[in-house]
């Protein structure tokens, strides 16, 4: 079965400070996309994938393609991306082209995947579920909080979800074509990952375990985590 991965990385990363678009930032002299490219690529899988660049950076992305050691056997196709990672995801699967009977969506925030965490998404999906996400854990209670009555005030509790019930979702995110096409083709909602357009069909999606170090880079803290994690990868 073949399998393409969208690797949307149109983001600015406002959350990581000002600098370069978020997916252009180095780890270890590499651009964080490259880092995120490579990790799915490293999978006999995936024969495609489809980079969502920043709407301004398309032959900035192309060019890094270009200048950075990839297999051989994998095609790899440059989009701009949209307005939100919605739309972004959108236009990478509009760019796909037929034949391939499983997509994978993956963050290039998550540079770090190992390549047997994108293995085991594409494993689920070929035993038939329909939409599979790797997903870890919490280490940390979870609350669900009301609004606070004034901006940066005491927020009132409203409930405290069972936490070994939860998981905290990564990507990337595996799925069969079809169900994500008509997923992103009849959700109109805002949903933050790619599984929730799929649980709004009324499909059961499953999660497989996911991996530590295909945590997101978010904030600067990530970024010290991700050098570190690669230093000792080099080790
Ligand atoms: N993304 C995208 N298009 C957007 C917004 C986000 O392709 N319009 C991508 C990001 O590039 C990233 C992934 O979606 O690889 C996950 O999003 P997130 O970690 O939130 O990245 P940013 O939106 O760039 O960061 P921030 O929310 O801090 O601005
Ligand atoms: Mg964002």
């Amino acid at each position: 079965v073949r399998t393409a991965a969208v690797i949307p990385a149109a983001g600015r990363g406002v959350r990581l400070g000002p600098g370069a678009p978020k997916a252009l930032r180095t780890l270890g002299g590499t651009p964080m996309l490259i880092h995120a490219v490579r990790a799915l690529a490293a999978s006999r899988s995936v024969s495609l994938v489809v980079v969502v660049a920043p709407p301004d950076g398309a032959a900035e992305v192309k060019s890094l393609l270009d200048a950075h050691a990839l297999p051989d056997r994998t095609d790899f196709v440059v989009v701009p991306g949209g307005e939100t990672r919605q739309e972004s995801v959108k236009l990478g699967l509009d760019a796909l082209p037929p034949g391939h009977d499983i997509v994978l969506v993956h963050d290039a925030a998550r540079p770090l995947v190992p390549v047997d965490t994108v293995d085991a998404v594409i494993e689920a999906v070929r035993e038939g579920a329909p939409a599979v996400v790797p997903g870890l854990p919490l280490a940390d209670t979870v609350k669900e909080v009301e609004p606070a009555a004034v901006p940066g005030g005491p927020e009132p509790v409203v409930a405290t979800p069972e936490r070994a019930r939860l998981r905290a979702v990564q990507t990337p995110q595996g799925f069969d074509r079809a169900t994500l096409l008509r997923a992103h083709e009849t959700v109109t909602d805002e949903v933050t990952d790619d599984a929730g357009m799929v649980e709004r069909l009324g499909l059961t999606v499953v999660v497989v375990p996911g991996h530590e170090e295909a945590f997101k880079v978010t904030r600067p803290l990530d970024l010290v985590l991700a050098e570190a994690v690669l230093a000792r990868r080099r080790l």
